[in-house]
């Protein structure tokens, strides 16, 4: 097991600087969004759009710098704008999600935020959680399942740019195809569900080295760059936290809704506040908290355990006054299914696990219809192309 930590990776930045830099790049603030897991160590470098080129070698420096330190297996450091780059020509971006600055950038930062509609997708659902590893992927998935079962055209992206799992939990791999013209590319597809993910693009187990293209720049190719189709719902699936990636797609996607996943334990649930948070600071409406892993009923006596406790995400949804969706038990299936690549809910429709996300996502079917019917009384959507 890997001790590297947040500090001590920290440490080491203080010591990076530029040649002609006065300080280095933890002083300079240019350093933002740390994760540590388990040895694997992601972060950006917060740099001026139109210099990225320039700070490619101060991005490098870093990365080198933190992949020495011991305990560490990988280094995925990230060169990301403060603000967007100004929008390029129309049609000037080419296909090919794998380079390229900038390409299908929005609008420019007015500080009024505009949000570019996706063609065809009537709501796009965010699955967010405040922290890594309480299960948000595999209830992206099985949403994903429990909407298209109930007759829904779903797409499911994964925008887990450092640990895309969806490839995965769909049983899917390979690359996918690009439109004969070369312009964009055509979603892969799995138990009629449009999925898209980083992790078409690069070897499975390969740590993701991002060597220039910006975080925001790749999620926004996932989901303008792809031929999603009609959509009734298309799920997301977000990097676990409330750094800059997530933020950024907050403010720039037009998120009919969020919906933040949690297990019980406290320390998970003090970090969907800061999920919720983050939402609402961006205006983001939340549909409400998941408790996953609630508590887990013995196969062969029926006990049920609550391992990690169980209600807080109900008690923390009250407190912030957003809604509980519903829990999902902690069970070895869910796991094995989802390692398998067919998400329990294809797996076994009829079981109980399948019924506990069907009905979270009646739940939050229902919340849709009524965002996008607030939606075309307040401010009516605009058809774009
Ligand atoms: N309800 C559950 N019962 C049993 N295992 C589960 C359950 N939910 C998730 N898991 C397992 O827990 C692990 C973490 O789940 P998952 O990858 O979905 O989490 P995540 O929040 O997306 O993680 P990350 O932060 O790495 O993206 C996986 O091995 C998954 O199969
Ligand atoms: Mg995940």
């Amino acid at each position: 097991m890997s001790d590297v930590n947040e500090q001590a990776i920290i440490e080491v930045l203080r010591g990076v600087r530029g040649p002609d830099d006065p300080q280095d790049v933890v002083s300079r603030g240019l350093i933002q969004g740390l994760q540590v897991r388990n040895g694997h160590i992601a972060f950006t470098v917060e740099v001026d759009p139109e210099r990225a080129a320039h700070f490619e070698p101060l991005r490098k420096q870093c990365e080198d710098a933190v992949f020495d330190m011991p305990g560490v297996l990988s280094v995925t450091a990230v060169l990301t704008a403060h603000q967007e780059a100004p929008t390029p020509q129309k049609g000037g971006a080419k296909g090919g999600m794998e380079g390229g600055k900038g390409g299908m950038q929005g609008q420019e930062d007015t500080g009024q935020q505009q949000k570019k509609t996706i063609p065809g997708v009537r709501a796009i659902l965010a699955v967010a959680s405040g922290k890594g590893g309480v299960g948000k992927s595999t209830t992206a998935v099985n949403l994903a399942m429990a909407f298209a079962r109930s007759g829904l055209r779903v797409g499911l992206m994964d925008a887990d740019i450092y640990g895309p799992s969806v490839p995965k939990m769909m049983g899917l791999s390979g690359r996918p195809d690009a439109t004969p013209d070369g312009q964009k590319v055509l979603p892969k597809e799995a138990f009629g569900v449009k999925c898209m993910s980083i992790g078409f693009l690069v070897p499975e187990d390969t740590p993701m080295i991002w060597r220039g293209p910006m975080v925001m720049s790749a999620i926004q190719q996932l989901l303008y760059e792809v031929v999603w189709g009609e959509l009734d719902i298309l799920l997301v699936d977000l990097p676990p936290g409330t750094g800059d990636a997530q933020l950024t797609m907050a403010q720039h996607v037009p998120i009919t809704g969020a919906v933040v996943v949690s297990t019980p334990q406290d320390v998970a649930l003090l970090d969907v506040r800061k999920g919720l948070n983050m939402f609402r600071k961006v205006d983001v409406p939340v549909f409400g908290v998941i408790e996953n892993m609630s508590y887990f009923l013995c196969p062969s006596c029926g006990h049920r355990a609550e391992i990690f406790g169980h209600g807080g995400a109900q008690e923390t949804a009250g407190d912030m006054e957003t809604d509980f969706l519903g829990e999902i038990p902690l069970h070895l299936s869910i796991r094995e299914h989802a390692d398998a690549g067919t998400p329990i809910v294809m797996a076994e429709p009829d079981g109980e696990y399948a019924k506990a996300y069907q009905k979270i996502a009646g739940r939050l079917g229902e919340k849709v219809e009524r965002a996008l019917a607030e939606d075309a009384v307040t401010a009516p959507r605009i058809v774009i192309e």
